[in-house]
């Protein structure tokens, strides 16, 4: 294996050859190379022998271009780095050229979060994104490390699926028909028995209810996977595509559920304060700048590292949906009819507003709110002795919003079964779901984590387009 910058930079200096890839990131005085490899945010200082290196050598070493490097490890001269290369011999191994650089986020200068969107595939050779993209990576081994030490079981469940039930969002329609000659049946519709599937199939909004099934064999089970909905949601919050994690839990009630919930969070997010330092306070120092120019109010409360760690400290507080109802009816914002949506009966759904006020404003922590009312939640959720709530958690988070949506699940099939009638949901579509109800039902419980809400949490990031590779959102699937 190649040996990294990141490995290199622990080194000791003791003069010792090596030979090192990656690309120039700046070169200083025909003397000084930047050299970053995507290991670490911290670049690896090359210092040249310019006087005697080939001039010709010396112009191909340019912003962008990728090389290798052979030269002994020194404790460095200057300050700023502990050691550098002492370089004796260069290789280019991809040029690029300064004039097309110029035109390109890759030459060395303040650009712009949405001119760094046009160039995604750019984007990631730069500090903020190779940052974004090294801690996403390491939520994501942390998700996985957590779910599997505590027993639970990774489950793919299907992208493609035939159902329509969750009523979670918008659905992208899969098919193999010529749309510009659909076969129609008698009544002149799209005769989707002609399709490749024999059915409508769609991309699923969720792995949900086939983590349920599988919940109730393997007892506690996780899905990490992309997850599609065609809303048309243009928000720093929504993307079309998103990444999202399951759990679901057999034996499970709504306490634990949020107990699971709130614990799984705080894993993750220390493990990324234990394991991505560098990268942190990189991009906690670029948002510091970046507050510098904004009005007082817009500015981040607290610097990154500080934030995450008041999360890992504090007890998420939970909160009725009922007692949310009363502290919006008398909050400020909607006694001065501020809130776009004012907040006048129990029964209202929460806007991002709302949930924005009681998160940032009023507890000013992470909330879970529990207890929705029934019609506003999907019909899989267990209804409460009171007939009218359902055992629904969402949990909010400060400057995010919704970053979980959960439940424990109704597992009476008769109660089941009237809320789908209620609702219009074909049993036929979901018979082998009701079969988790026939053959040996159980408590059970299991929530949703949106991916990129938790990066954008966990980096201090502000747009979702900005903590995954290439979104997708409406009008836009380049790349
Ligand atoms: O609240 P949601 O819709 O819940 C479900 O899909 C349940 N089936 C989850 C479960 O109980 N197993 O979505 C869960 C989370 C939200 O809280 C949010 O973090 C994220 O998914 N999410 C989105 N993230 C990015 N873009 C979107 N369009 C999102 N829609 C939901
Ligand atoms: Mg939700």
């Amino acid at each position: 294996m190649r040996k990294t910058i990141v490995h290199i930079l622990k080194e000791e200096p003791k003069g010792h050859e090596l030979t090192v890839k990656g690309w120039v990131r700046s070169f200083r005085a025909n003397r000084f190379i930047a050299l970053n490899d995507g290991s670490t945010i911290n670049n690896l200082q090359c210092v040249v022998d310019f006087e005697n290196t080939d001039p010709e050598l010396l112009n191909r070493i340019t912003v962008g271009a990728a090389i290798a490097v052979i030269g002994n490890l020194v404790e460095s001269q200057g300050g700023g780095q502990a050691v550098e290369v002492e370089v004796k011999a260069v290789k280019v191994l991809g040029d690029a050229d300064p004039e097309e650089v110029k035109k390109t986020i890759l030459q060395p200068k303040r650009h712009t979060l949405e001119k760094l969107r046009e160039q995604a595939h750019l984007r990631v050779r730069t500090n903020t994104f190779g940052a974004v993209m090294r801690l996403r990576s390491q939520l994501s081994f942390a998700v996985h490390q957590y779910f599997q030490k505590e027993g639970f079981y990774y489950v793919n469940t299907p992208i493609v699926t035939g159902s329509d039930a969750e009523g979670a969002g918008e659905m992208f329609k899969v098919t193999a028909l010529d749309m510009k000659n659909p076969p129609k049946d008698e009544d002149g519709n799209i005769d989707y028995k002609k399709d490749f599937f024999g059915k409508e199939t769609n991309l699923t909004v969720s792995g949900q209810l086939e983590g349920e099934t599988y919940a109730m064999g393997l007892g506690q089970i996780y899905t990490f996977g992309p997850t599609f909905r065609a809303e048309n949601s243009n928000t720093s919050r929504h993307l079309a595509e998103f990444w999202m994690i399951e759990p679901e839990v057999a034996f499970c009630d709504l306490d634990m559920n949020m107990d699971l919930a709130e614990d799984f969070i705080k894993y993750v997010i220390q493990f990324v304060m234990d394991n991505g330092q560098d990268d942190l306070e990189f991009l906690e120092n670029r948002l510091i700048q970046e507050d510098k120019s904004k009005p007082e109010a817009e500015r981040a409360l607290m610097p990154l590292r500080e934030k995450l760690k008041f999360v890992l400290e504090n007890n998420f507080k939970r909160v009725s949906y009922t007692e949310a109802i009363e502290i919006l009816k008398n909050s400020k914002p909607n006694k001065k009819k501020k809130f776009k949506y004012p907040i006048e009966e129990w029964g209202a759904d929460l806007q991002s507003e709302h949930e924005r006020f009681l998160v940032e404003k009023h507890f000013k922590c992470p909330v879970i709110l529990f207890d929705y009312p029934a019609n506003i939640k999907a019909f899989y959720m267990r209804l409460n002795e009171d007939g009218k709530t359902v055992r629904a958690m969402d949990i909010l988070f400060p400057g995010i919003g919704e970053i979980v949506g959960g439940s424990q699940r109704e597992e009476r099939l008769e109660v089941l079964q009237e809320k789908m009638a209620a609702l219009d949901i074909p049993e036929e579509e979901l018979w082998w779901y009701l079969d988790t109800r026939r053959f040996g039902s159980c408590v059970h419980s299991g929530f949703g984590l949106g991916f990129e809400r938790l990066v954008l949490f966990a980096t201090g990031m502000t747009n979702i387009r900005d903590v995954i590779p290439y979104p997708r959102f409406p009008q836009n699937a380049e790349f």
